[in-house]
């Protein structure tokens, strides 16, 4: 058998757990073949073989290829204007009741064409590129009508086919309620096109990997989410959740309750609702860039969730609102630097433990055999680098499927 790539003189952090410190191997060698990794190990042990492409890679460290598990990266406009209020000292809630926030994106999102969605989006995308990510998760929720919020998700599949990474897309429909369902009676009547017109539609045409809503005071309840829950079990659709980000409103009770791959923000969640994620496996999903930005105080309760063994992701939450933030390195500094994860945790965040949280622990988020040979080559002397510097350009170069990302 010849080989497709074989990448020596590197060191790996194959971010496996259990082992060495980032499941390092020193002086190792990685075998590609047919776009999976069929073999890592020190150097020393490679079996002599023949490949196609032979990559030196001059003593750089390789990670698996990052994973960016919560993005709105699909949206019209910007809201650096609302940016500008906020710093003046208005808050996100008030701008919000106000009719601003969330929905004055939805307006710009409608008034998108698909092709612009994508080519702003890309502009984005290529942040995260050049900070490592090969697979990107991305949410709808600023369309909030029919074809609005399938336009967003089928601009999210055409990244996934034409921008060189992986996409997992989820259906965030119960994002905010649009200004034309505010009048009395249309809070009802959008859950209806939400629940039962939306989702499966967008289902049926094969968009949704996974069901996702803004559980908080100032956007849906706990009851009117776990309908749409009950529909995306209907469906066979994972769900996962933007839980107790502003007030403890038992948002990660609930996603453990119905099994969630995630729950992401968590600011405010119980003791109980911890335990209640450990039970149920849910992933907690933490996002340091919309706490940076809405200058948040109260952390996520880290030490909780390691004393009840929830297992933390940390992604970047890219969105036009909270977190305007298009670096995966820049999500790893802040997840050090105001949440105290090790950088350890906070690679882990974004590699293995972001494969689960996105349900594909079999295919991405460690360099183990039979994985996707999705790469990422930094230049750094030490894995913790990455979680070090602030906006200093790291990656030499990437692979998706065994394939260079140019
Ligand atoms: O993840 N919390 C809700 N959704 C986004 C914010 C979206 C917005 O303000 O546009 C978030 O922080
Ligand atoms: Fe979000």
């Amino acid at each position: 058998m010849i080989a497709d790539r074989l990448i020596f003189d590197c060191h790996v952090a194959t971010m496996e757990a259990g082992g060495a410190a980032y499941g390092a191997i020193e002086d190792a060698a990685i075998v590609i073949f047919d776009g999976r990794i069929s073999w890592v190990g020190r150097r020393s042990d490679l079996p002599s073989m023949e490949a196609h492409h032979i990559d030196r890679l001059d003593g750089r460290w390789v990670t698996p290829g990052l994973i960016d598990c919560h993005t709105h990266l699909v949206f019209g406009g910007d809201r650096s204007g609302e940016f500008e209020r906020r710093l003046g000292g208005a808050t996100y809630e008030q701008i919000a009741r106000e009719g601003g926030g969330i929905v004055s994106s939805v307006a710009a999102t409608r008034a998108a064409s698909e092709d612009e969605l994508y080519a702003s989006a890309l502009t984005r995308l290529e942040g995260l590129k050049t900070t490592g990510v090969t697979t990107v998760e991305i949410k709808s929720g600023y369309g909030l009508d029919r074809d609005s919020e399938l336009k967003m998700l089928r601009v999210a599949r055409r990244i996934g086919r034409e921008a060189g990474v992986r996409v997992r897309t989820s259906y965030l429909g119960l994002h905010a309620l649009p200004p034309e369902h505010r009048a009395e009676g249309g809070r009802e009547a959008y859950l209806d096109l939400a629940v039962d017109e939306i989702l499966p539609m967008a289902h049926a045409e094969g968009l949704v990997d996974a069901v996702d809503a803004y559980c908080e005071p100032i956007a849906f309840s706990v009851g009117e989410t776990a309908r749409l829950f009950d529909r995306a079990r209907d469906l066979g659709l994972p769900v996962k959740l933007h839980a107790d980000q502003l007030s403890d409103g038992g948002g990660a009770a609930l996603a453990a309750r119905y099994g969630a791959l995630s729950a992401d923000h968590i600011e405010y969640a119980s003791e109980a609702g911890v335990a209640a994620m450990a039970e149920a496996g849910v992933v907690a999903v933490l996002l340091p860039g919309a706490y940076l930005m809405l200058r948040e105080t109260t952390p996520p309760p880290v030490d909780l969730l390691r004393r009840h063994g929830v297992d933390m992701a940390v992604a970047t939450d890219c969105n036009p609102g909270t977190s305007p933030v298009a670096s995966m390195t820049a999500a790893l500094n802040l997840a050090c630097v105001q949440f105290r994860l090790t950088p350890e945790e906070a690679l882990a965040g974004a590699t293995r433990i972001a494969a689960r949280a996105l349900g594909l622990s079999d295919t991405v988020g460690r360099i183990a055999p039979c994985l996707a040979a999705d790469l990422a080559v930094w230049d750094v002397s030490r894995p913790a680098e990455l979680c070090y510097w602030l906006g200093k350009p790291l990656l030499a170069r990437q692979y998706v499927a065994g394939n260079h990302l140019g």
